[in-house]
């Protein structure tokens, strides 16, 4: 079942601003990308790399490392060279917090 953790507040992050947040021990990459928040693995899928850096355009982000695209929404690989999902996390904002779903 999920459970919902506060990771950051929203003073904290500025748009398109990245920060690295540890979740029940799972690394994740908080985003705030066109306004919205988004919460994505930490690591990329390809080579265990961070994503943190990763330019953010029209929904995606792509890996600082090799260039493999995923979606901000979804976590769905989009461009080579990774072909697997990164895990996607559901995020909340109650107030001035913002809260990830993990299970
Ligand atoms: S580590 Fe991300 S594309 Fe290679």
């Amino acid at each position: 079942m999920s459970e919902y953790h506060i990771v950051a507040s929203t003073a904290e992050l500025g748009d398109e601003d990245q920060v690295h947040v540890n979740v029940n021990g799972r690394d994740i990459l908080l985003c705030k990308h066109a306004g919205k928040y988004y919460a994505i693995d930490y690591y990329c899928n390809h080579a265990f790399l961070p994503m943190e850096g990763g330019t953010m355009q029209h929904g995606l982000i792509t890996c600082p490392y090799h260039g493999a695209e995923f979606s901000l929404a979804d976590g769905s690989a989009q461009a080579a060279p990774a072909w697997e999902a990164l895990t996607s996390y559901p995020i909340q904002v109650t107030n001035e917090s913002i809260t990830i779903a993990v299970t």
